[in-house]
């Protein structure tokens, strides 16, 4: 805990010495021209952001980001030619044919800074849909086989496009689909795309065993074991090599967020962290050979900031729910989107591998935000627990419990609440359902 506090009061005073201002803090403009032109800043407001600078996420920053004359700021800009994959790629990608992008597929960034919020997360959005990740060969074979591809959770739109995949000109000059933000953080709703959401049908593991059982590609079977396990909404997005696969999470509230995944890697003073990551995320996902044009990376940002969740189900105020949460559960879940600093793992007592975990691990877990809870099942950071009823259910905790969706056995952890009266934990549940 201590190293937290520390952690947090020095990005405090590290933002307000570099505003060279004791009383205020920067606007937006100001946070952005700093990070866009001036390398110190960034520099110094990512060591600040680094919760444990001993984890692989952060000794990979540490190592390389910020430093000017080598390292990642080196790497050329990428301005990527993409379009959406649609109803023509597919099909030809069902033939058996590779699509081309036509030549005249301009890149997805004009080369002008924005001037107004608008255009900021105009352009945020244009990189959350367009920008690829990388390439991604196994979407290219699921989409050759529509049934497949519904099947792991490439959904479609009722225009024939499929968020999150793209056709794109790729670094070496080929043409490939890849995936982008919107793969895993957006799905449909009633057949509405609610941007943010996470994707929670999508299922890697088995798109992944699809392809080795149609192709002569071989998979180690202990791997081959725990990708059937991984089920849908989970991925792997750590650096290290165990396929250790958390949830997804909804995209919700984070500016209110002290601290950003699930394991607090990232510690959240200013929206430059926010920024910092992405910038760093499309440069290693892309395999390290070029890096985004940073109004890019603070164009996502800002959208990513933005998103809120549309209007759930209209459910009655349950004023005794709302007391017993500022009770019980208030102490953590204390910011404006019912999420809260970090806390200690062991405290929480939920699985530790992502806590103590070599990639990301900090000794802590971040308490989510809450809004439009009741759709964010399976919950806790690896989704081992179906229902809201089940996460405050008292039986999840036992030895013979069967219910949770990563296999028999208890769940322990997190165990506020499981120990209150069916009325309350009633009342609980119909105040967490107006959230
Ligand atoms: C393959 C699926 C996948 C893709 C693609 C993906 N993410 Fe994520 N994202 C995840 C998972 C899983 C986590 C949870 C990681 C954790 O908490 O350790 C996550 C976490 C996050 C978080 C932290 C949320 C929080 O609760 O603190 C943000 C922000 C985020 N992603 C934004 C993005 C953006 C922007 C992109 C595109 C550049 C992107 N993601 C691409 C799966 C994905
Ligand atoms: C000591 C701090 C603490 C207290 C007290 C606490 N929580 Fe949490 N809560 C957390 C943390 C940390 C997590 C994430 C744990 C994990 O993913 O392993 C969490 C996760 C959750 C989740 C899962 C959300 C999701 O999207 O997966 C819900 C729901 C929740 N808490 C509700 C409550 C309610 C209701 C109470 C009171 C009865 C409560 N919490 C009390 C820290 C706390």
């Amino acid at each position: 805990m201590a190293r937290v506090r520390l952690g947090a009061l020095t990005a405090v005073v590290c933002v307000v010495a570099l505003a060279g201002c004791r009383c205020r803090a920067p606007t937006p403009e100001q946070e952005a021209q700093r990070y866009l032109t001036d390398a110190r800043f960034r520099r110094a407001a990512m060591e600040a952001s680094l919760v444990n600078p001993k984890n692989i996420y952060s000794r990979q920053r540490l190592d390389a980001y910020g430093l000017e004359t080598r390292g990642w700021d080196l790497l050329p800009e990428w301005n990527p030619r993409s379009i959406q994959v649609g109803a023509a790629q597919r099909a030809q990608l069902e033939r058996g044919a590779s699509p081309e992008l036509d030549d005249a597929t301009a890149p997805l960034w004009d080369g002008a800074t924005p001037t107004s919020r608008e255009g900021w997360l105009a352009l945020g959005q244009q990189v959350f849909f367009r920008y690829p990740l990388r390439s991604e060969p196994l979407a290219a074979f699921a989409l050759s086989q529509p049934e497949l591809a519904e099947q792991v959770g490439l959904e479609r739109s009722s225009d024939g496009t499929y968020p999150g995949l793209v056709l794109f000109r790729d670094v070496d000059g080929v043409t490939r689909v890849g995936l982008t933000c919107a793969l895993c953080h957006s799905a449909h709703e009633h057949g509405a795309l609610v941007v943010g959401a996470a994707r929670r049908h999508f299922d890697y593991g088995k798109l992944r065993l699809a392809h080795r059982d149609q192709s002569s590609a071989t998979i180690e079977p202990g791997l081959a074991a725990r990708l059937a396990r991984w089920g849908p909404g989970r991925a792997d997005v750590t650096e290290d090599d165990d396929e250790d696969p958390v949830a997804i999470p909804d995209l919700w509230g984070l500016a209110s967020q002290e601290a950003l995944t699930q394991a607090g890697t990232i510690a959240q003073a200013s929206p430059v962290a926010l920024a910092l990551r992405q910038e760093t995320q499309l440069l290693q996902s892309n395999h390290e050979r070029v890096r985004p044009p940073r109004v890019l990376a603070w164009a996502l940002a800002q959208y990513v900031l933005s998103l809120t969740p549309p209007p759930g189900p209209a459910h009655p105020p349950s004023p005794r729910g709302e007391a017993l949460f500022d009770r019980g559960c208030r102490s953590c879940h204390s910011n404006a989107a019912f999420g809260g600093k970090p806390v200690d793992a062991s405290a929480v007592g939920t699985d530790l591998a992502l806590a103590k975990g070599r990639a990301r691990g900090t000794g802590l877990y971040r308490p989510p935000a809450l809004l439009r809870v009741r759709q964010a099942a399976p919950y806790l950071h690896h989704g081992a627990v179906s229902t809201l009823e089940e996460l405050f259910s008292p039986a999840r905790l036992e030895p013979g419990y069967l219910g949770s969706p990563l296999g028999p056995g208890p769940v322990p952890g997190h165990r506020w609440g499981t120990d209150w009266s069916a009325d309350d934990r009633a009342a609980l549940i119909a105040y967490l359902d107006t959230l």
